[in-house]
Formats: structure tokens, sequence, C-alpha cells
């Protein structure tokens, strides 16, 4: 071993020792409320699938089409030839549907993150950021360079006294990188990843109006599962481009496909065409995902059934462990998750529910903050109450022997 390779194995047996080893088992069938991992059959809920449109043989088929017509790679980054059709024709159905001017298509959730922020933040600017927001949110800020602020969760009373003290201090002062007057970001997610509960957008909303804050709303888990037309978050508060001018969305969670979107005004999508350098310096979505999501987009738009169901089994879900006495957060979303607290005692019942043919995910810190570990439960418009059944009666068993 070289004396590198013997530092790198001295840190990995201390994550190992701290239980947070990760492992990455490989899946067998597409995802589904059924899947094969490692060559078993489980019942999953570790997927944000959550309308089960990964699979969905019109996404499927839209898919095949467009790699018939277009191929497979997209050759080349967006500002250079990689700009297909497909992914035009699929910003201007985002842009509809979100109700925006204009979309701009990025490569991933983390890269249209890092991208948004770096290019609207710099020195002498303020990203305020909610402490559970996504990593990718929190990485952002720390690489624009501007100066981030964490406040605790949803407390807008904290923020608001950030906001006053940074008002008072700055007198609109012109030091930021970039010349203009300082400028000041508040970044959330719209559904917490790791918690489910929605943010409070239009007390945030007010807030950044009242000081002449910008409003960056990351609804990734929102998009597909909240609205009447799964708008996500602007929808289900009615929050117009004005109230929430920067909003992101990822393709591969509700969606089912890859990537991921920004929608807002001319100005905005132009900014980051000229200096979102995660978009620029990176090679365009294939096309044929493109395709594929604008299928999938029609369905999680219009198939009203489809959210319906997945609403009847969070409820259900709720119902079911709420009278079995299990630790249920505050979220009406598809993602429920269960606060266990210490590492061994979440791996222990992830391990008890895989056991009994059941996959969820074991989360721990630096995912969630210490002594919060938890089991993220997702639900999935596939699921069957029957499915719920059987999950909750394990629930119960495993958060017994705990
Ligand atoms: C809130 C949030 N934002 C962004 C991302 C990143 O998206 P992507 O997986 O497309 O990089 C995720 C999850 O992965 C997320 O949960």
């Amino acid at each position: 071993m070289t004396p590198f390779d013997a530092e790198l194995t001295t840190a990995l047996n201390k994550r190992r020792e701290q239980q947070r080893y990760r492992q990455r088992r490989t899946s067998q069938s597409p995802q589904d409320a059924n899947v094969v991992v490692d060559g078993s059959t489980y019942l999953a809920f570790a997927s944000n699938d959550y309308l089960g449109l990964a699979n969905h043989p019109q996404v499927v088929s839209a898919l095949q089409q467009a790699a018939e017509d277009s191929g497979v790679g997209s050759g080349a980054s967006h500002l250079v030839h990689g700009h297909t059709h497909h992914h035009h024709s699929l910003e201007q159905a985002l842009a509809r549907f979100t109700g925006r001017e204009r979309a701009l298509l990025f490569s991933t959730g983390y890269m249209a993150n890092m991208g948004v922020i770096s290019a609207l933040a710099g020195r002498g600017d303020h990203v305020y950021q909610d402490r559970l927001n996504h990593a990718s949110l929190l990485d952002a800020g720390i690489v624009s360079r501007a100066k981030m602020i964490r406040y605790r969760h949803n407390d807008i009373e904290q923020l608001e006294s950030l906001l006053a003290k940074e008002s008072k201090d700055s007198k609109e002062s012109k030091d930021s990188k970039a010349g203009h007057t300082k400028r000041k970001l508040v970044v959330v997610d719209g559904v917490f990843s790791m918690d489910g509960d929605i943010a409070p957008l239009q007390e945030l909303s007010a807030l950044c109006q009242r000081y002449h804050a910008q409003l960056m709303v990351d609804d990734a888990h929102g998009f597909g599962v909240l609205g009447k037309h799964g708008g996500g978050c602007v929808e289900h508060f009615n929050l117009s481009s004005e109230e929430v001018p920067i909003l992101v969305g990822t393709l591969g969670k509700a969606f089912g496909t890859f990537g991921a979107f920004v929608a807002g005004s001319e100005a905005l999508i132009e900014t980051l065409i000229q200096f979102a350098r995660p978009y620029i310096y990176t090679t365009a979505l294939p096309p044929a995902i493109a395709a594929a999501t604008q299928a999938s987009l029609a369905l999680l738009q219009n198939d009203f059934p489809r959210r319906e169901s997945l609403h009847q089994l969070i409820a259900y879900f709720r119902q079911g462990a709420a009278s079995l006495g299990l630790p249920i957060m505050d979220s009406l979303t598809a993602i429920q998750p269960i606060v266990l607290g210490d590492d061994n005692t979440v791996l222990k019942a992830a391990h008890f529910l895989r056991d009994n043919g059941v996959l969820v995910g074991a989360i721990r810190p630096p995912t969630v903050p210490e002594g919060t570990g938890r089991l993220r439960i997702t639900l999935n418009a596939n699921h069957c109450e029957a499915d719920i059944d059987r999950l909750l009666r394990l629930l119960a068993e495993a958060c017994a022997c705990s």
C-alpha cells in the first residue's frame, strides 16, 4: 500500500468505526414499488420517484423514439453545439408549466443550485439559508464566496432579525464583487428533503420583499406532489414570479427522469446562460432525456388519479403510524421520516426491515444533524395499502426492538 493509500484507509476505517460507512447496493430492476436489489426482491420505500413515472411506458417510449431520431449523446455544451430542439421544447414547456417567462435546463439539481447561487452572489453579497437546506445549496453558498448566514429551520423571526441587522449595517453599500448594490439572496428547500415539511414560503416571500432580498426556492421534492397540477410549492401557495423570482426543480424525482431546471424571468435566465459556470462548462443532457421528460411532464400535470393515490397513501401511512405510536414528523408530502436518534439504532432498524424484505433509507449525519438519524420512508403512487400495512407492521416491530 502506498503512503497515500494508507492515509486514505485510516480515514475510511474511522468512518466505519463511526457507523457512517456508506455502501452501494446494485439494483437489477426498474424503479417500482417492488424492486430487485443484489438478487433479492424487496418492497421499496426508498426512491424519490414519487409518482412512479421512472418506468412509465409513455416515458420509456418517448425516450426510445427520441434516441432513434437524435441518438444518445448531445455531443457538446448548450452554448457550443449541444442544444437540440428536444431541450428547447422542454424548456418552453417548463416555463408554461411554472408560469414563468423562461426556464433553463441544467444537467443535475446539484449543478443548477451551484450555477444559480454562484452566478447571482459573490464577495460582498449575503446568502441566507435555512439550516436544513440540501447540501447542494449549502455547498453553492460556500463556493459563491458570498457571506453565508444560516438561520434556524423555518425560523422566520430569526431570519427577519438577521436581515434587519444586515440592512442597518450595510446602508446600501456598493461593495459586492460585481459592483451592484449588495445583493441578498434567501435560499430555501420548498419541501425539506430529509424532513418532508414545507417551507413557509408566503412568509419568506413577504420578508424578502420587505428587505429587498431575492427568494430562491429549490422545490426538488414538491414538484409533482404538491399543487392540483403538480406545480409544487408555488402552486400550493399560489405564489407568483414576483414572490418567488428564482425557482429550481429537479427532474430525477417525481418527473422520473434526470436533470434539473431553473424557472424565472427573461433577465434571470439570460444571466444564467451568460454567467452560470455549471451551465456553460458541461455537456448538455442527452436529448432523449429531454424528450422523455416532456412525456413525464404531461403525466405529472394531468394524471390526477396518480397524484390522488399518492396523497391517499400518505394519509393512510400517517394514520396507521400515529395509531401505532410511531414518531412521525409534520410532513404532508411523500417523505415520511421516522427519527430514531443515534446511528446504531437507525442501522439496526433498517437492517431488520431489509432482512424482512423491505427497503428504506437509513439516514445519518452528516446528511442530517447529529442525534437525528432516521429512517427516510418515501411513498410512491404505485404502492398499495397492503404494502403500507406490511411496512407499518415491520416498523412497529423494529421500533419496539430499538
Ligand atoms: C432539495 C434537493 N435539491 C437538489 C438535489 C440534487 O438534485 P440532483 O440529484 O438532480 O443533483 C436534491 C437531491 O438529490 C435535493 O433533495
